[in-house]
């Protein structure tokens, strides 16, 4: 059941097989590329495509326009306080600006970051500041058979081996990613997120959350560990945020909105710091790129966030999909997380060598099926590390219905029953930065 309605519609079509074809062949092989209107099901990403509230398209219409001091930001700082508990707060464009802001505060050349998982453009801003990003992820994410309900935990032993490695003098934050969106967005529970508190405090580092997904990572806390089951979400929220120095959000994930993101933190020093470079890339710090509806949108999706039944049929949702595509055999990384699922392409396509790219070829062929847009964070977004060749579904907010989910699980077992057509993918063109190369490169199929 949903506890919401649809009172605005937005229509979507799907193209013939021919003209799919033609475009992705257009699209050098890449779903970045492709015309969001020849795409029947967008599932590139949840982030700023969900659906906003009445309630938030009504504080639109508040937003406060003023270049300084506006009324909207007042909202967003009560709301960033009564919702995650921080008192100085400088909205951002989105999360990657909040991450220059802080992390060209905060980083030096020969820094080095250790984090459960670094999403793409938190790697890329580290690596901008001269710093090396170490991914730590729990050795449960390597494993898709292991039932461990928090496969999104930072690895101590790895975060005690690298300060061995390094010197503690080497690391001077420590961020930890709620939901570790690059382990399939898999929740990190609150005695990991307490015992890498402590570990930061030990080695004198600032802890930093990047909070994208909080209020999704609270609702597995609350299915999940003992002792919080009876704890409401938004306690659950704040009490993920008490160990924290500072955090990184991204509005267009759990703060529900198309664009935005701020920076928070409860030094008022950092604080200080951190104004000054958002004035050089964001605008002023009361305004950080946004204008004051998108500031007064976000405040009010902020609340909504941690307001029953919100996040638990949003998760819901994500694992009804999950149930879709496992009843049709196709293999999913399990359990599902957060705000999409994962495919396996190597096991979709096990004739398809890694330097190949089966995830790559996976987005295509379920683009080709069906219609449907995912996105590779395997061998191809990631290079040079041996993650396994996932594919991910993810679930914009609040916007698509049961019927679509279906279709995507059908798109999905018609991919598998011709996984033979498909024979990989090979890069023609890409960028200078190779964190970056997904968004852009072209590629195309190998010749037999
Ligand atoms: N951190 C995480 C964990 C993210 O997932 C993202 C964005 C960001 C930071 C950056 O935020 O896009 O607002 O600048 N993830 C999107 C995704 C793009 O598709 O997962 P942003």
């Amino acid at each position: 059941m949903r506890s919401y309605k649809a009172k605005m519609v937005e229509p979507i079509r799907l193209i013939s097989r021919e003209e799919r074809e033609a475009a992705l062949d257009e699209a050098g092989y890449n779903a970045f590329n492709l015309d969001a209107r020849d795409v029947y099901i967008d599932l590139l990403t949840d982030s700023g495509t969900g659906t906003m509230s009445a309630d938030q398209w009504a504080a639109m219409i508040r937003g406060d326009e003023a270049y300084a001091g506006s009324e909207s930001f007042h909202r967003l700082a009560d709301s960033v306080s009564d919702v995650m508990g921080f008192d100085y707060v400088i909205p951002t464009h989105q999360g990657r600006g909040a991450e220059n802001v802080l992390y060209g505060t905060l980083l030096e050349e020969g820094d080095v970051v250790p984090n459960n998982s670094h999403f793409d453009t938190t790697r890329a801003h580290v690596v901008n500041q001269g710093a090396e990003p170490i991914d730590c992820p729990s050795p449960a994410a390597r494993d898709p058979d292991s039932t461990d309900p928090f496969k999104g935990n930072f690895d101590l032993d790895a975060g005690w081996a690298l300060v061995e490695e390094v010197g503690e003098d080497a690391i001077p934050v420590v961020v930890l990613t709620i939901t570790n969106n690059s382990v399939a967005g898999q929740p990190v529970s609150m005695e990991n997120i307490e015992a890498v508190a402590e570990f930061a405090t030990e080695i004198d580092a600032l802890f930093v959350i990047d909070a994208c997904r909080f209020a999704e990572n609270a609702h597995f806390i609350k299915e999940r560990e003992p002792g919080y089951e009876d704890v409401s979400i938004a306690d659950i929220a704040r009490e993920q945020f008490a160990h924290a120095d500072a955090i990184t959000m991204s509005g267009k994930k759990d703060a529900l909105v198309n664009i935005g993101g701020f920076a928070a933190m409860r030094d008022e020093t950092l604080y200080e710091h951190a104004k000054q470079r958002a004035i050089l890339y964001e605008g002023f710090p009361t305004y950080g790129g946004l204008s004051g509806r998108d500031i007064d949108a976000m405040a009010v999706g902020l609340r909504e966030a941690v307001t029953p039944p919100y996040v638990e049929e949003r998760v819901e949702q994500v694992a009804e999909l999950g149930d879709l595509l496992s009843e049709r055999d196709v293999p999913v990384y399990l359990p599902t997380g957060g705000h999409a699922v994962y495919l396996d392409a190597s096991e979709i396509f096990p004739h398809i060598p890694k330097d190949q790219f089966p995830g790559q070829e996976l987005v295509c062929a379920l683009y080709l099926e069906g219609g449907v847009r995912g996105v590779e964070l395997g061998g191809f977004a990631f290079p040079g590390t041996d993650r396994p060749d996932l594919v991910r579904l993810a679930l914009p907010r609040r916007t698509y219905s049961y019927e679509h989910l279906e279709h995507i699980a059908e798109t999905a077992a018609s991919v598998l029953d011709n996984a033979e057509e498909y024979s990989g993918l090979e890069i023609v063109e890409e960028p200078p930065m190779k964190e970056l190369r997904h968004f852009s490169a072209k590629l195309e199929p190998v010749s037999e």
